[in-house]
């Protein structure tokens, strides 16, 4: 028999489509309990979760997020800007944005950590999710920045990921996985 949480890290998948339906209060609760029980270097736990389960302001953050590709220099940023229909949330109900303190270096790791730890309890828990970056390049955008101060991210931290949960849409396809070969070593 295979082991519950291969199990579990095996059926996970980044999911791009999502319904309305809202997760509940206590998967909810369950996820963020999940990512504050990571490990995080010399245990210093300076991250903050920050989740958005308002629709109207998940479309306002897309648009400030959209109205700072519009100003890059990168063409494909620059087409995502001025896109009507692009989401980088995917219309997930529910965004939770990871953010740190950046004077130690590892501080991306520690909400990697914590954002593969949501990503696992929302597996186990039936609900989709998907790593979301767009924040992490955009949040020291002003316009940005003043909304995510606005929502909560302590202003004195980066975006390193924020994490779309909710339930899949009935068209969500799932991208091909093959796993790399050659990336293991063992030396015993
Ligand atoms: C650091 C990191 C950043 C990612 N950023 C995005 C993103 O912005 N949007 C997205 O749709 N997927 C994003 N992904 C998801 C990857 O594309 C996905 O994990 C990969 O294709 C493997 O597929 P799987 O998650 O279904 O196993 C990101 C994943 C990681 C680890």
């Amino acid at each position: 028999m295979e082991n519950e949480i291969l199990k579990n890290i095996k059926s996970r998948r980044s999911i791009r489509a999502y319904n309305d339906r809202q997760v509940a209060d206590t998967d909810l609760n369950m996820i963020l309990d999940a990512a504050v029980n990571a490990p995080s270097g010399m245990n210093y736990q300076t991250w903050h979760f920050t989740a958005i389960q308002n629709k109207e302001k998940l479309v306002e953050l897309n648009r400030h997020i959209k109205s700072a590709f519009a100003k890059s220099e990168d063409k494909h940023l620059q087409e995502r800007g001025h896109s009507e229909t692009y989401c980088c949330y995917y219309h997930a109900p529910t965004l939770v944005v990871v953010s740190n303190e950046s004077t130690q270096w590892w501080a991306a790791m520690d909400c990697a950590c914590a954002i593969e730890n949501m990503f696992l309890t929302a597996t186990s828990l039936g609900l989709a999710s998907c790593w979301i970056n767009q924040l992490g390049t955009t949040c020291d955008d002003p316009e940005v920045r003043a909304y995510i101060t606005s929502l909560g991210v302590p202003e004195n931290h980066k975006v390193f990921g924020c994490v779309a949960i909710g339930y899949a849409a009935d068209n969500a396809t799932l991208k091909e996985k093959v796993l790399k070969e050659n990336t293991i070593t063992i030396v015993r």
